[in-house]
């Protein structure tokens, strides 16, 4: 006799990796293994920070969390569903409407204004969303302090100013996660941590999780849950700054590094 069905979980993790690997194929047929068995429960609204040295595999692993890449073995679920399952087209919406990319070289349409960058993701959107795209963009420029840049080109903008207009098209269709690869990389230390205050603030008005990838362990301790991403293994570290941005939704998440939290 067969068991009965399972009842699904009613409200399961945003994003879950269990036992992900990626490996690659060299052209000498030799395999790389860049990540192995990682397991990383993100909830809703949490705020996680990834430290960790030049090629351990950081995008490798933010390329997975993104559905940009899929694991080589184990699985992820995305809001439940096993990336497996998910068409290329699936994955593209999930891509556009979920998630926000923040990238260390801020990757800005040139010769684009800051509100025309802002209001490009909504190009995607349906209804009210896309015919009010330029108000929406607007604002979400305003809320990061650049409400008197709109018309500006990239090029007049200074670093920090570019990364925040990312951060804001990041936000502008509001995702329920944003993935930052050295989202501090290109600026000085100090404006660095102003443009991170900003995005984690954001973050969590907005209730989007938010995971960081970074040199800087000063801007991981930011993040609620930190870990170290070594010989191609997630490491959990100390927990992070005590009025960090862990949400309520992520405190009793059972995910394995959080049965190591706060050594
Ligand atoms: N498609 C691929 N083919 C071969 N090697 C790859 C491939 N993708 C990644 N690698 C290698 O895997 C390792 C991890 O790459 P990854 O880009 O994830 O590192 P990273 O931690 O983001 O590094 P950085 O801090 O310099 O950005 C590197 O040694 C890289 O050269
Ligand atoms: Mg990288």
């Amino acid at each position: 006799m067969s068991a009965p069905p399972q009842a699904p979980d009613p409200q399961p993790a945003l994003i879950e990796l269990q036992d992900a690997s990626r490996s690659v194929r060299l052209p000498d047929d030799s395999l790389l293994t860049i990540l192995a068995g990682v397991n990383l429960t993100v909830q809703s609204g949490e705020h996680i920070g990834i430290v960790g040295r030049s090629g351990t595999g950081k995008s490798t692993l933010l390329n997975l969390l993104g559905l940009l890449d899929r694991p080589s073995d184990g699985a992820m679920l995305w809001a439940g569903t096993p990336v497996q399952r998910l068409s290329g087209r699936a994955a593209a919406r999930i891509r556009g409407r979920d998630i926000g990319f923040v990238f260390q070289q801020f990757n800005l349409l040139p010769g684009r204004t800051a509100l025309e960058n802002v209001a490009a993701p909504l190009l995607y959107a349906t209804g009210r969303e896309f015919r009010r795209r330029k108000d929406i963009a607007a604002a979400m420029l305003d809320r990061l302090g650049l409400g008197h840049r709109l018309d500006e080109l990239p090029t007049n903008l200074s670093g920090g100013e570019q990364q925040r207009v990312a951060i804001a098209r990041a936000l502008v269709r509001g995702p329920r996660v944003v993935l930052a690869d050295e989202p501090t990389g290109a600026l000085d230390v100090e404006t660095g941590r102003m443009v991170m205050g900003m995005l984690d603030e954001a973050t969590r008005e907005s209730g989007s999780a938010l995971i960081t990838i970074t040199h800087d362990p000063a801007i991981a301790m930011m993040a609620g849950r930190r870990f170290r991403l070594a010989g191609g293994r997630l490491h959990p570290g100390e927990a992070g700054h005590p009025g960090g941005s862990l949400h309520p939704a992520a405190c009793g998440n059972a995910g394995v590094a959080n049965a190591e939290e706060g050594a």
